[in-house]
């Protein structure tokens, strides 16, 4: 297949890129290369630098293309309320773009890099009143070092379960709601367009080529680079909040079986899939697995900061049952590989 990978230099569009190339497909490669992922670094050879809002550009580069793998996005925390036209522009407005270009050059089949953001917060549960939606942590409750959420029907300390992709989405920045945005321009182009379409949504995406230690960049990195600088890795709350991580290796390979699931889909079909190791781990054990050799231990601070959710782990059934896909990297062997990977500058 001839497939147009968006974000190809960047962190996770660069490893589906070189998979894809792997497994014999022919790839065209699209970055903007934002400055705020790769500073004033020029595009990598074979890259066309041009901006997924730019529809006469794409129009040119779709000509032969199969399908489009979309990874680019503007990426990070969503907190600033001064992004918010730059997460509109680059999220929403950039696939909206793709996908019209893609009808007009008679591309119906995408797949779709989502997160796990559109889901807010995880499931919980209490032992004795079942599924519960719990409010926000308050500030009072965390500055009290209350970093749990309780029953509302009955006060006990709720305990996480695995979201499945039923889930109600429920994205809490601006970042979060222009990936549910996405996802859902998708699903009705879709319809529109008789196309097909896959979401994944990853889940904390790490290894090698990973941005550095920014403000927008994944916790393993902010530990790996406390680490780097002889720091003690600050772990917020108890370190007990649940996460699942899942390698890069691994996305990149999910995103090869949605292709091909894409592929062998007829028109109209759309399905969303956790992308995910199925192996929940606490924070704190990140840090322990990330520092692992070095003889620096976490240091659990017990800040927190508002707005983090406490826990958020998926299940990987459906990616399984339906993609074929399994996560091969555990966590426990990963992470401490990710100590010495080298990193994106
Ligand atoms: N890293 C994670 O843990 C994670 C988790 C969930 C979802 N995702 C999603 O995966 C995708 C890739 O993220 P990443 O972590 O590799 O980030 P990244 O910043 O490394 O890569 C994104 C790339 O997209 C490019 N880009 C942004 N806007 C563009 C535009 N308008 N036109 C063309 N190119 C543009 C950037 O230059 C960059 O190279 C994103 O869609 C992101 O939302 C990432
Ligand atoms: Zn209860």
């Amino acid at each position: 297949m001839r497939v147009l990978v968006t974000g190809s230099a960047g962190f996770i569009g660069g490893a589906v890129a070189a998979t894809l190339e792997h497994a014999g497909h022919d790839v065209v490669r699209v970055d903007a290369m934002l400055p705020m992922a790769h500073g004033a670094t020029e595009p990598p050879a074979g890259t066309h630098a041009v901006d997924v809002r730019d529809a006469e550009a794409l129009a040119a580069l779709l000509d032969g293309v199969d399908a489009v793998s979309h990874q680019a996005a503007m990426v990070g925390a969503g907190i600033r309320v001064a992004d918010l036209p730059d997460f509109a522009a680059h999220n929403d407005l950039g696939t909206a773009v793709v996908l019209a270009a893609m009808h007009e050059a008679g591309v119906d089949r995408l797949v779709l890099a989502s997160s796990m953001v559109v889901y807010g917060e995880g499931r919980y549960t209490c032992p004795d009143h079942g599924d519960q939606v719990p409010p926000p942590r308050s500030r009072a409750a965390l500055e009290a070092g209350d970093v749990d959420n309780h029953c509302p029907k009955c006060g006990r300390v709720l305990g996480w379960a695995l979201v499945d992709e039923t889930a109600r989405l429920d994205p809490r920045s601006s970042y979060a709601a222009s990936k549910v945005a996405q996802e859902h321009y998708a699903a009705s182009w879709v319809r529109q367009a008789d196309a097909s379409a896959v979401a994944l949504r990853y889940h904390n995406v790490y290894g090698p080529g990973m941005p550095r230690d920014t403000p927008y960049s994944g916790v393993a990195a902010m530990f790996r680079s406390s680490l780097e600088r002889g720091e003690r890795p600050q772990v917020y709350e108890d370190g007990g909040q649940m996460r699942d991580f899942v390698h890069v290796s691994d996305v990149a390979r999910a995103n090869l079986l949605a292709l091909e699931s894409v592929a062998a889909a007829g028109p109209g079909r759309y399905a969303a899939y956790n992308v995910c190791s199925g192996r929940p781990v606490s924070i704190l054990r990140v840090a322990e697995l990330v520092g692992a050799g070095t003889g620096i231990e976490p240091e659990v601070t017990g800040g927190y900061r508002l707005g983090d959710v406490r826990h958020v782990v998926a299940s990987p059934e459906r990616a399984r049952t339906e993609l074929g896909f399994a996560a091969e990297v555990d966590p426990d062997e990963g992470l401490p590989a990710f100590a010495t990977a080298p990193l994106r500058n």
